[in-house]
């Protein structure tokens, strides 16, 4: 009996979801978002060329799979006819493989000026959001205000998008917050939603019950554990479940359908935004982890902040979402390094810890390192286990022992084929 799969991220998001879930996409018929929206920047290369993608999932571009938007995704429709428009260009058939969930809430034009206005308010407390509006729209999702794709058909459709807009102006002029013009929001708002009725929408909950068991599934995630609503470091954080168990309520699935979960992470570790980041490197290190991992956002171009694989982090990750199955990737990033340091265990106020502290946005968080011995030889050439140097090697085989889980995939660079299975 075929199960559905999980794709996710373990740590602060851009660990290379997109990378893998365009990379397993051959083994699955329906590739399907489960959270999140255009805050997400997935990365796919392959034949030289890259495409980042924000709310289309990472299989839209093999012909064969259908890719569906689920319910707990938030789309953009002004944001995503652009990217529609990018892909088609690339050559991918959206009309034909693409669903989108009647169930998805919409982000209207006034979210992502909330976004901005609230952000703007909270000043140095900032979250460092991408500004797409992803937690205002939440918000009135869980406030029961909100608009969803299905609605884009209904005759009162403008009446109730102004209803809300009027709420929300409300609140963006308390915020103090005026450089928009609200007309030509609207009108592109209303153009891209007009655009978007050529596109495939269903419920999708019965689309996947009903291929549950005959085909294969893969659920893809977006963001990382680390930014979980309520699991990361709160309130530094996105707005929805990212571990799996977002899964069932994203896609309508129950718990008995999830098979392997597959959970990602970077040889490293990286964060954009605000928040705690036990092993931050502010100095050398951290910047030549920046420039060789080119750490810049996909969505924002925003330097990624950079440091040393946090075990701890990663453990919890991994107890969140029962995930079976690692990968790791950008390991290249790490060829170069004289040590390469790894956390295993934090010092909280004094107190050595394995585990992630309630408080870890105020508690005084030090890492605790184990230093492996780095290597130089060029992994982004490696195609099978026995080429990687035996230094890798060790640094593997410690984080496989100690994460009590073989690691199945090394990723070694972008292109699908930079890429090592066991
Ligand atoms: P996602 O959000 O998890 O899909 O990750 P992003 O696409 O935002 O960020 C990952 C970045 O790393 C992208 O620029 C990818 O092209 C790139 N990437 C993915 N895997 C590897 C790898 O193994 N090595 C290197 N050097 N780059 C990689
Ligand atoms: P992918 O799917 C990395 C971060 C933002 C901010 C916080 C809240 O590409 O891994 P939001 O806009 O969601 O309200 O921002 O979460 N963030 C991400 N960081 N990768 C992402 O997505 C992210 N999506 C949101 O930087 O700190
Ligand atoms: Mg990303």
């Amino acid at each position: 009996m075929n199960k559905i799969d999980v794709v996710l991220g373990l740590q602060w998001g851009d660990e290379g979801k997109g990378k893998i879930a365009d990379f397993l996409t051959p083994q699955y018929h329906i590739i399907a978002r489960f959270q999140g929206g255009p805050n997400a920047g997935h990365s796919l290369k392959f034949n030289g060329q890259t495409h980042v993608l924000n709310t289309i999932p990472s299989g839209i571009f093999h012909s064969e799979s259908t890719n569906i938007i689920g319910n707990g995704v938030v789309v953009d429709p002004v944001r995503i006819r652009e990217e529609i428009l990018r892909v088609e260009a690339a050559g991918a058939n959206v009309k034909g493989n693409l669903v989108f969930s009647r169930k998805a809430h919409i982000i209207l034009p006034t979210h992502r000026l909330l976004d901005a206005a609230s952000e703007h308010a909270k000043g140095e407390a900032k979250i460092g959001s991408t500004l797409r509006g992803i937690g205002p729209t939440y918000r009135d999702k869980i406030g029961r205000n909100g608009l969803r794709i299905g609605d884009i058909y209904t005759d009162n459709f403008k009446e109730r998008y102004y209803n809300i807009q009027k709420e929300h102006l409300k609140w963006v002029e308390f915020l103090g917050y005026n450089d928009f013009d609200i007309q030509a929001l609207d009108n592109a708002f209303f153009e891209a939603c007009e655009f978007l009725k050529a596109y495939k929408t269903a419920d999708t909950e019965y689309l996947l019950n009903h291929a549950v068991g005959q085909s294969k599934i893969l659920a893809e995630g977006a963001q990382g554990s680390m930014l979980d609503i309520d699991f990361g470091s709160y309130p530094f954080v996105t707005s929805s479940n990212t571990i799996s168990g977002g899964v069932c309520n994203g896609l309508g699935i129950a718990p008995q359908h999830i098979g392997n979960v597959f959970g990602i992470f970077k040889a490293y570790c990286t964060r954009v935004g605000s928040g705690p980041f036990p092993t931050e490197l502010l100095d050398e290190t951290g910047e030549s982890l920046r420039q060789k991992g080119n750490e810049f956002g996909a969505t924002t171009g925003r330097p990624r902040r950079c440091g040393w694989l946090d075990l701890v982090a990663l453990k919890y990750a991994i107890m969140l979402s029962g995930v079976n199955r690692l990968i790791m990737m950008k390991s290249d990033v790490l060829s170069g390094f004289e040590e390469i340091k790894v956390c295993t265990a934090y010092k909280v106020n004094g107190e050595i810890t394995e585990e992630v502290p309630y408080d870890l946005c105020n508690a005084s968080v030090e890492p605790v390192y184990q230093t492996f011995k780095g290597w130089s030889a060029d992994l982004s050439v490696c195609r099978k286990q026995a080429e990687l140097p035996s230094e890798f090697a060790a640094y593997v085989q410690f984080l496989e022992q100690t994460l009590n889980m073989p690691i199945h995939i090394i990723s070694v660079g972008p292109d699908r084929e930079q890429t090592i299975i066991d």
